[in-house]
């Protein structure tokens, strides 16, 4: 017997231009496309060649025009600065509109890159809709990057301006953005003619005469700017995303495709109307926080929730609740790692009590595997379906997923459930043929990806060719790995790559690696990720001192720790490193990180047949040891 689902799975796979072209027809047109999808440059597809169409005024004016103008489109709630704002339709197309005319006064034009380098304020969202407005390209950096991080993707976008804010707020500190701004301009070769800064009461700062503009002063007497035409296959956003060195992929999104795609996903896959209450909590500075605080919500015309603080401490672990009781929040988008803070911190989920969660329908987890036991028990206390989906910056929306719109499949603990509608997902051995059900391989995806999925990446062709299309011709490489059972479940087990995911944060090993090696004393390293019951990964350092460096070896941890922080950021979540006398490699030089990362999560491990000398991996052993790794860990 089949269902919605199959149905729709099917269609998708079958008649991917009707199936999407009826989608599309959801949104508000300046043209209409000629093509659903133009395959005329395969292995390079697009979506909607030939229509017009602007994406804020599908995600705001819209809905002002339709009726929507009183109704709450983004709720701000900060208990970190003890404040709420509630702004209706009307008046965020109010401030798109003129924050749209400060950028235009200050030359900003269709095409142009905006860098986004804010904290969780509606300003931020303001700031990417009013680019989207006015076709310019944003690319919102998160703000626990270092200054050189921003400096990296200030010359990779080359931007006219960008947008800030003088500070952000973590639990006990105030992140003073302003001076990694001007760092990260300092460093970067290109720089942008113009910045807004926010001016926070919790820290204002100063500006640069002739460079620096206030935001407050310059929204004020601002001249609206209207809503321009752009081409479905214009760029909508640049997402800076960790590969596997230290130059991040900067990965394009759409118009067309992506509006059409997020907005069909509310109904269908979060299965929520529009005037109910959505809330992703996450940030803009990643993939979930565009997706799903800014543009699917706004496109459904849904109210969303710009939340600035933490699932625990700010001011307790019973935050998420009080936020789902105060606005009547149908569905919840977040991270299993936050539930995993909120378990910890509250067990018996005592703070539930204080609150009224009956309209509270479904939560959703995604950026990391959920594990069964954060499953279970989030199940158990909030009495409401737990959905895990499974997705990457790249796809911009779930590839596998219970789509509760279509129909509730019943969950199996530790999977995103199935495929879902435009993911044509396989899994494939090393010759690139299919594995028998339950088997685990490569995952890939059978071209071409459904809209709103990358489309290139920013400036880089080739890159985009040879990380996802080469490996294996014909479909797209998630660089993750696991199996499809009999069901057809998706099962996600680890990335095939030097990605590692802490706290639902994507971080190249890699890159810290790159850090490391910059050490004057670092001859050679490597970096892991290890097991964390809370971060779900943390990232450890191994480093072979250069002959003759007699310094004592914490000092070079604890400097090797800091240049981390310097220079990729807090979010690296890098603090621990030990110094060892070799590294384990294979005959042909490859260092052994897999076997090098069981040991450490004292796992089983085979002996690697290739492996040069089998006696460095007790040393590493032992090293882990003395650190609380390994045998060593409680
Ligand atoms: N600006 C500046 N610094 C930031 C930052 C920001 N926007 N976000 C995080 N940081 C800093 C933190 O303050 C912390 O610094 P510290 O080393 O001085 O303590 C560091 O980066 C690591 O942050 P994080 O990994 O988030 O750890 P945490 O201990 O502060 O919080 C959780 C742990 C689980 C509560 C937190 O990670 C969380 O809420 N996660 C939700 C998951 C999420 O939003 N995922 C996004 C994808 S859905
Ligand atoms: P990001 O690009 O930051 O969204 O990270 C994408 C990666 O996170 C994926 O390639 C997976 O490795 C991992 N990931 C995200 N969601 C899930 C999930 N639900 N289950 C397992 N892994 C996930």
């Amino acid at each position: 017997m089949t269902n919605a689902y199959d149905e729709a799975y099917q269609r998708s796979l079958d008649d991917p231009e009707g199936f999407w072209g009826d989608a599309a027809e959801d949104l508000v047109w300046i043209r209409k496309w000629d093509k659903v999808l133009d395959d005329s440059n395969a292995p390079l597809y697009r979506w909607f060649a030939g229509g017009e169409l602007n994406t804020c005024y599908n995600a705001v004016d819209r809905h002002v025009d339709e009726g929507r103008g009183d109704q709450a489109a983004i709720i701000y709630d900060s208990p970190v600065t003890d404040s709420k704002r509630t702004l209706t339709f009307a008046d965020l197309k109010d401030q798109v509109a003129r924050f749209a005319g400060v950028l235009a006064a200050h030359g900003v034009v269709k095409g142009d890159r905006v860098i986004v380098y804010m904290p969780m304020v509606p300003e931020a969202v303001i700031a990417m809709l009013a680019c989207a407005r006015l076709g310019a390209v944003h690319s919102v950096v998160f703000g626990g990057f270092a200054a050189s991080e921003l400096a990296v993707r200030i010359d990779d976008a080359a931007p006219k301006a960008i947008v800030s804010a003088s500070c952000g707020i973590e639990p006990g500190r105030i992140v003073a953005y302003k001076p990694l701004l001007d760092a990260a301009i300092e460093q970067a070769s290109k720089k942008p003619s113009c910045c807004v800064i926010l001016r926070r009461p919790e820290q204002p700062c100063d500006l640069i005469e002739g460079r620096d503009i206030d935001w407050a002063a310059s929204i004020e007497g601002a001249e609206p700017a209207d809503c321009v035409a752009v081409a479905a296959t214009d760029p909508l956003y640049i997402l800076y995303t960790s590969g596997t060195t230290g130059q991040p992929k900067g990965v394009v999104r759409d118009n067309g495709g992506h509006a059409v795609a997020l907005k069909w996903t509310m109904k269908n896959i979060y299965d929520v109307e529009p005037g109910e209450v959505y809330w992703a909590a996450s940030d803009v500075g990643w993939v979930v926080g565009h997706s799903y605080i800014c543009y699917a919500p706004l496109l459904n015309g849904n109210t969303t929730i710009v939340f600035e603080g933490k699932p625990v401490g700010t001011p307790d672990a019973g935050t998420f609740w009080r936020v789902i009781d105060e606005y009547k929040v149908s569905v919840m988008f977040t991270a299993p790692t936050a539930f995993r803070a909120i378990r910890r911190d509250d067990p018996d989920g005592a703070f539930l009590g204080k609150y009224d969660l009956s309209g509270f329908r479904t939560l959703f987890l995604a950026g990391e595997r959920t594990d069964p036991e954060t499953l279970n028990w989030a199940v158990e206390k909030l009495k409401v379906p737990v959905i895990d989906h499974w997705w990457q910056t790249e796809t911009g929306w779930a590839i596998a997923a219970n789509c509760m719109g279509l129909h509730a499949f019943p969950v199996k603990p530790g999977s995103p459930t199935k495929a879902a509608p435009g993911w044509n997902v396989q899994v494939l051995d090393d010759d690139q043929q299919p594995v028998k059900p339950g088997d685990i391989g490569s995952i890939v995806v059978k071209l071409p990806l459904p809209p709103g999925s990358l489309p290139t990446l920013w400036n880089a062709e080739q890159r985009f060719r040879d990380a996802y299309l080469v490996d294996f011709p014909g479909y797209y490489k998630t660089a993750d790995a696991g199996f499809v059972d009999e069901d057809g479940y998706v099962y996600i087990m680890s990335r095939t790559d030097d990605i590692i995911n802490v706290a639902g944060h994507r971080l190249s090993t890699g890159a810290m690696e790159e850090v490391l090696a910059q050490h004057p004393d670092v001859a050679e390293c490597a970096v892991i990720g290890v097991a964390d019951p809370l971060k779900g990964q943390l990232p450890l350092g191994f480093m072979v001192l250069k002959s003759g460096v007699d310094r004592p070896h914490e000092d070079i941890v604890a400097e090797v720790v800091r240049l981390v922080r310097e220079k990729i950021g807090p979010v690296a979540a890098f603090k621990s490193a030990t110094v060892v006398k070799r590294l384990p490699k294979t005959r042909s030089g490859k260092i052994l990180r897999g076997t090098m990362q069981k040991i450490a999560d004292n796992e089983d491990y085979r002996m690697p047949a290739t492996i040069d000398d089998p006696v460095i991996l007790d040393e590493i052993g032992e090293s882990l040891e003395e650190i609380g790794y390994g045998k060593g860990r409680a």
